[in-house]
């Protein structure tokens, strides 16, 4: 089995209709993608998993789905406006601009150092720069401005006039959403601590450093879980969300050894502890969901800069409180960057043809079925059965060049069910499924089929 790598992914996500370059007939913008007619059904299957998990499942867990655009009162509150930025440096010769840390990080890795680039200030990060003459990695030459803090907050105008009294942003991340919605959420749901709020939803951030495919965009996905709780009891519900994040990508069909908690040296501006879960990408270790103790940082601030009261009456003690928060955040995008890397297989037949195949969770393979008629005259069968299953799941139909090809094209995409119709078909009413792991194929009833797929199709 030859190991995956990222160009691999990168061309059969093009040449299959997973994810396209943004804007590609325009030369593309950097760090912007498209998810295709396989990729959007496979990201919504993400989300249906994660939805699943963290609210259906979940006794006290509510959504919501807030608006991208807030009143910029918001960010000055959750204090992105003041401290939501990175360390960016330019490069004096050619005029491109860099992060300072990425400088490092980069060079550390090179040089296989032992430095953790996390615990530098600012003036260290610069002096290590200089000391080490780390180079422009677009024109190679050591000759940069100083390190300038760079806020990551995309910024537009809203209405006619372009000054700064109408400057509104786009959400950085979706938590803001839910934290303004507590006491809408706790009154009409008729929540009591402990509960949560979640929300799936865009965000965007001027990101500058190259991304790694969908690693790293300005514009992405995130699915965030807020679970409000007493200040004392936030420390057990920290650990509990770290296991229950790492117990939901275990379901999913991550091993042990590609995960790993790395915690934060460095916390965000909100944070009183933070860890991230990171995925061992075919680029290395990169995280793919942060947990963080935000204490009662957000809704405390949003007390003070709105003036509206974010206490909790607690109904059986009438103690009054500002809820603590544990943050349990993960991007659609990379987890699905992930989920893809991980499902990615090759394996060589007994032919000796290579077929490659995604060995997705059957949950959030993109088509669920794909149906093959063996022979022309059997297309109107096969076409009777495409309609009755796609009342149920996302199927493919397929009648074109030999059953071989098809079978690697639906084991390219991840598809975890072929049923195809044969001339046994119209005497029996029985068609062959194969199982796309173990290319196995079994005889059954058209009858059963509903029912056998959905129940190897559900993620619990
Ligand atoms: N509300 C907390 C928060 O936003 P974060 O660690 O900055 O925390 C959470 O982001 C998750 O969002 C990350 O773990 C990652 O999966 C995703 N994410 C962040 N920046 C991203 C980017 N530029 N591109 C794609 N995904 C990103």
């Amino acid at each position: 089995m030859s190991e995956v790598t990222m160009d691999k992914l990168v061309n059969l996500c093009k040449n299959r209709g997973f994810i396209y370059p943004g804007s590609e007939i325009y030369g593309g913008l950097a760090n912007t993608w498209d998810y295709g007619p396989i990729g959007v059904e496979f990201k919504n299957n993400v989300k249906r998993a994660w939805w699943k998990r963290f609210v259906q499942e979940s006794d006290n867990s509510f959504g919501v789905d807030a608006a991208i655009l807030m009143n910029p009162r918001v960010w000055e509150a959750s204090g992105h406006v003041s401290s939501f930025s990175d360390p960016k440096m330019d490069c004096k010769e050619c005029k491109t601009r860099h992060r300072a840390d990425n400088l490092i990080e980069d060079y550390v890795k090179k040089h296989k150092l032992d430095v953790d680039v996390d615990a530098m200030s600012q003036d260290e990060m610069y002096k290590f720069i200089c000391d080490n003459q780390i180079k422009c990695p677009v024109c190679g030459k050591c000759n940069f401005t100083e390190i300038r803090n760079f806020n990551l907050m995309f910024k537009t105008n809203r209405g006619v006039v372009e000054d700064a009294e109408n400057i509104v942003y786009l959400r950085p991340e979706t938590a803001q959403g839910e934290f303004v919605n507590f006491l809408n959420v706790q009154r009409t749901a008729r929540a009591k601590v402990p509960f949560g709020i979640a929300q799936i939803g865009k965000a965007f951030r001027n990101e500058i450093t190259p991304g790694n495919f969908t690693f790293r965009t300005i514009e992405f996905e995130q699915m965030e879980h807020q679970w409000f709780c007493k200040d004392g009891t936030d420390m057990a519900y920290y650990e509990e969300y770290k296991n229950k994040a790492m117990q939901f990508y275990n379901d999913l069909g991550f091993s042990k050894d590609v995960l790993r908690f790395k915690d934060h040296e460095k916390l965000a501006h909100y944070a009183k502890c933070a860890c991230d879960v990171e995925y061992l990408f075919p680029f290395g270790w990169g995280e793919i969901n942060g947990v963080h103790n935000r204490t009662n940082y957000d809704l405390s601030r949003h007390q003070e800069y709105s003036g509206k009261s974010m206490m909790y009456l607690d109904p059986v003690t009438n103690e009054k409180y500002i809820p603590y928060v544990i943050e349990y955040s993960v991007g659609a995008d990379r987890l699905a960057l992930a989920l893809l890397a991980n499902a990615y297989h090759e394996e060589t037949l007994d032919n000796g043809e290579t077929r490659v195949v995604l060995k997705f969770h059957p949950f959030i393979a993109p088509y669920k079925v794909a149906v093959l008629p063996l022979q022309k005259q059997l297309n109107e069968k096969a076409k009777q059965l495409y309609k009755m299953l796609n009342k149920h799941f996302m199927c493919s139909y397929d009648e074109a060049g030999s059953i071989g090809k098809r079978y690697r094209r639906q084991d390219e995409i991840g598809t975890p069910f072929c049923v195809t119709v044969d001339f046994e078909s119209l005497d029996d009413n029985t068609v062959t499924i194969r199982d796309r792991d173990t290319m196995e194929q079994i005889r059954l009833n058209i009858d059963e089929l509903v029912d056998y797929i959905s129940k190897r199709v559900q993620f619990n």
